[in-house]
């Protein structure tokens, strides 16, 4: 009687009383135009993404987790339960290097076994041969070459439950990195012109995959080799522009690539917003800027340690191809990017009052942020060779 009681208390209490904030366990599709583009009260900070308001995965939706946000303060990312890493890779935001140090560098009780011709790592849990990292060289790309938010959501779950079967409620903690979009946008560019093309990439929106008609190709032939930034920048469909707002948003939410789904200010104005809630519900991302804070939030959040200090790359490429722009090119540039700057800028600020608050609860700090990547007794090794860079051709490699 009693526990019937507590219950159904409970659920009252929950119904009526608790504020949308901390229970927006409802779908609210209809509260976009509501969505100003202040700070979400929600911030995630270190806590698996709970997934909601897509009609097109209601199978993976578990309020469950919600509840457990609200009320679990210590929580713990838990290597032995049925939590996973979801690594989102966003082209050229220097996620190579990042995904490297997941599977190679981080100070686990079993660390993650490397196969070098297969450029793959097997990262299982420590009590029991299940995967608890899903990224490009431990899963590779199931999910599609450089699957987006809308891809992944979209397909972990189904993933993980062909290998495990589906009784088991695993809990998703996504992370990624955001890199400044000027220097992001140039460093596609380059890529580009080497003769990446991505072309395997699915595209994967609302259950089908976009048709040639939704996203015409920018060039006749094999690749886009030797591409002008002014021809990079005039096509209309490159999907290099604001890429990483689309990549973090819901794109059920805009009709997918159908662009007559709606006009294209509101198309962009609900992205922003639908990126900028996905970023803030991430348990863990960083920019490629702040490698030393990325390095530091990340060990924090998870309670995980790595081995290797992160390096800041001086992005003098970028900056000397800036250089060389006439000023309406970059003007142009910025115009192309204005979502992304957003977004940028908005994830800043997050990235740094996460920050502030692990540091603020943080007694060793100084000595801790002094001393990142170094572990008593553990020898350092270069993992450049156990898997080589592979920036080019490889990232066209088909997903399975
Ligand atoms: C794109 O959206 C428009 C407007 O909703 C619709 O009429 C059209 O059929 C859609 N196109 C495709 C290919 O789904
Ligand atoms: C980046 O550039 C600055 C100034 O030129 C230099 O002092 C620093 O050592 C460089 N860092 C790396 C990692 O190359």
């Amino acid at each position: 009687m009693l526990c019937l009681f507590l219950a159904v208390s409970g659920i009252i209490y929950f119904g009526y009383f608790c504020s949308d904030q901390v229970c927006a366990l409802t779908p609210q599709k209809s509260s976009w135009s509501d969505w100003t583009f202040k700070f979400p009260i929600q911030d995630n900070l270190g806590k698996p993404l709970s997934l909601h308001s897509t009609p097109f995965n209601l199978k993976t939706s578990n309020p469950g987790l919600s509840y457990d946000d609200v009320f679990n303060e210590n929580f713990q990312f838990d290597m032995n339960g049925h939590d996973v890493i979801v690594f989102l890779h966003i082209q050229k935001t220097g996620g190579t290097s990042f995904g490297k140090h997941l599977v190679q560098d981080l100070d686990l009780q079993r660390p993650c076994t490397c196969h070098r011709r297969r450029k793959r790592c097997n990262c299982f849990r420590p009590n029991r041969n299940e995967i608890w990292l899903f990224s490009r060289y431990s899963t590779g790309w199931k999910c599609g070459l450089h699957a987006d938010w809308t891809e992944l959501t979209s397909c972990v779950d189904s993933e993980f439950d062909k290998n495990e079967g589906d009784t088991v409620k695993r809990r998703y903690f996504y992370i990624t990195l955001l890199r400044e979009p000027i220097s992001r946008y140039l460093s596609e560019l380059r890529h580009v012109q080497r003769g990446a093309t991505w072309r395997n990439s699915r595209h994967w929106c609302g259950g089908r995959e976009a048709t040639l008609s939704e996203l015409p190709p920018c060039y006749n032939g094999k690749s886009w080799n030797g591409v002008t930034l002014d021809d990079f920048m005039s096509c209309e469909h490159n999907l290099a522009h604001n890429r990483q707002t689309r990549m973090m948003a819901d794109l059920s939410l805009v009709g997918c690539y159908n662009n007559s789904y709606m006009p294209p200010l509101e198309r962009n104005r609900v992205m922003l917003a639908s990126a900028k809630r996905n970023l803030a519900a991430m348990a863990f991302f960083a920019l490629t800027e702040y490698q030393k804070v990325g390095q530091y939030v990340f060990e924090e959040t998870f309670n995980l340690r790595f081995a290797v200090p992160f390096v800041q790359h001086n992005i003098t490429l970028s900056s000397s191809t800036m250089s060389t722009l006439r000023p309406d090119q970059i003007e142009k540039v910025k115009e192309l990017n204005a979502l992304d700057i957003e977004l940028y800028e908005f994830a800043r600020t997050l990235m740094f009052k996460r920050f502030e608050k692990l540091r603020s609860r943080d007694a060793q700090f100084k000595e801790r942020f002094a001393h990142l990547g170094k572990l008593p007794g553990r020898t350092e090794f270069n993992w450049d060779q156990v898997i080589e860079d592979t920036t080019m051709y490889t990232e066209n490699e088909p997903s399975k």
